[in-house]
């Protein structure tokens, strides 16, 4: 009697184990869609057994509804691979297999109406570019559309890349865990893109070993509660001015946290050897500004912009659009969904907060203000709000042509110097502008990184070190300038 009751059990629980597998796998299956992507209903918080998931034999209705078989057996044998626990890609995360980039020359108000369409009907996503030179995302299932109608209207353009989801694979290659692991007391190597952990522990690791020149504090807490953390440098003379060098504002643009962290590292360890204008600055670096965002571009999609505030599609707040100075002019979307939405205020989110309330409360003689973003090779100043320049623009053209000039010295590529309004497009509620209008800092630059439209923000980990060196020659410009300012 015991006997037949515990075969029932059994024989329940494997059925209904079963049927949630099931269940499971054809979730995991359905967000094989490319884009967009609805998060909220793609975050299954279970992680399920790679094994289960590559031995289930597809019926028609496990199918993927955009993913071809190919493609489809590639996602399975890129999860089999990955057998270590924590590089295990969750199944809400959004795939962009079939994607693809392209380069399009956009010469006249038409045509750029016409991508603008093209947007508006989510065929694609923009990625970067000037006035006259656009990087679109075409999303795959609109390429036949998207080439028949730009072959019709005369614009020309390129494939940069056939297949983004598999230049996302590409660009971040596992390191052996004895590459990295202890090497040097923390983990960062600058030949990945490293997680907000490894990052944070890396400062902490650096307070601790120079107490006397480094420090450490939190300067507030993302949506998320991540902590927005500032690392500051400096021998403490009182003549000193001071320096700001943020990364990661915008979650996408892994570079950037790379190159803050890269530039400290330099610093730290040549400090002796550092020039006077060096070693008599105040310097203050916070590598990662949007922690939340960054982390979802390593989770869930590789390719989001904003903060995490709220969910679905159309969460997030741009926060390089929600500094308060001429906030909410030209540039900046009212529209939650948008790309640039600016949020509901000048500063309504914390993490552009944190900047404020600590920028100006400390008690610093602010000199220059440096944002790294990526991608397109610019060295920008003010007025990014409009097409117009603040009076002592010449300086700060000055300084851009000679920081550019260094970049090439250092044997890098050619970066573009101008102001952001005209050099770009008109944008604001942009960190540089507030840290030249409010906070009155003389050289306020948003320097954009590498690369110049061939992988966009999707560079390779292998540019790191190449990009962060050439920032360091830029920095260093910029830093002296800013000592004599
Ligand atoms: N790519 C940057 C952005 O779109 C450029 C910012 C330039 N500065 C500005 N204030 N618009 O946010
Ligand atoms: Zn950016």
């Amino acid at each position: 009697m015991a006997k037949v009751a515990v075969l029932l059990v059994l024989l329940l629980a494997t059925l209904t184990g079963w049927y949630v597998e099931a269940r499971i796998v054809r979730e995991g299956r359905d967000i094989q869609r490319d884009f967009p992507q609805e998060p909220s209903k793609v975050q299954v918080p279970i992680k399920i057994n790679e094994d289960k998931f590559t031995s289930t034999t597809p019926t028609v209705e496990d199918e993927p509804i955009t993913s071809s078989n190919n493609e489809e057996q590639k996602n399975l044998d890129i999860n089999k691979n990955e057998d270590d626990d924590s590089l295990f890609q969750p199944e809400g995360r959004v795939l962009y297999t079939g994607s693809q980039l392209w380069k399009t020359v956009v010469d006249s108000e038409e045509k750029a109406k016409i991508l603008a369409k093209l947007r508006d009907e989510e065929d694609i996503t923009m990625w970067g570019g000037n006035v006259s030179a656009v990087d679109i995302l075409v999303k795959r299932d609109s390429i036949g559309k998207v080439r028949s109608l730009l072959n019709n209207q005369n614009i020309r353009f390129d494939v940069a890349i056939s297949d983004l989801q598999q230049a996302i694979e590409e660009e971040n290659p596992t390191l052996e865990e004895e590459d990295f692991d202890n090497r040097n007391g923390h983990r960062l190597t600058w030949q990945a893109y490293h997680r907000l952990d490894d990052i944070h522990k890396y400062l902490d690791f650096l307070e601790e070993q120079h107490p006397d020149l480094v420090s450490q504090q939190t300067i507030g807490q993302s949506v998320n509660g991540n902590p927005i953390r500032l690392l500051k440098i400096s021998n403490k003379q009182p003549g000193n001015k001071a320096v700001w060098i943020d990364g990661g504002i915008h979650a996408r643009e892994w570079i950037t946290p790379a190159t803050v962290t890269f530039i400290i590292n330099q610093l730290i360890s040549n400090w002796e050897n550092e020039p006077k204008y060096v070693q008599n600055t105040d310097w203050y670096f916070a590598p990662l500004l949007n922690p939340d965002g960054y982390e979802y571009t390593h989770t869930v999609d590789r390719l989001w912009r904003k903060n995490r505030r709220g969910s679905g599609r159309c969460a997030g707040i741009d926060l390089n659009r929600n500094f308060g100075y001429r906030w909410g002019g030209t540039g900046a979307s009212k529209n939650p969904c948008a790309e640039t939405y600016g949020g509901s205020g000048p500063f309504s989110e914390p993490e552009t907060a944190a900047v404020q309330s600590f920028m100006s409360n400390a008690n610093a003689k602010w000199k220059a203000y440096i944002s790294f973003h990526s991608y397109g090779q610019y060295i920008l100043y003010p007025w990014g709000y409009n097409r117009v320049v603040p009076p002592d623009y010449k300086d700060l053209e000055l300084v851009g042509q000679r920081a550019a000039q260094a970049i090439r010295n250092a044997g890098g590529p050619s970066y573009t110097v101008g102001p952001a309004g005209n050099t770009l497009y008109p944008a604001a509620g942009g960190s540089d502008d507030w840290a030249k209008g409010a906070m009155k800092i003389k050289y306020a630059y948003t320097v954009e990184l590498r690369d110049n439209g061939r992988y966009g923000f999707v560079l390779p980990a292998s540019y790191i070190q190449p990009t962060a060196k050439e920032a360091m020659a830029a920095v260093r410009v910029i830093v002296e300038a800013a000592s004599k300012a």
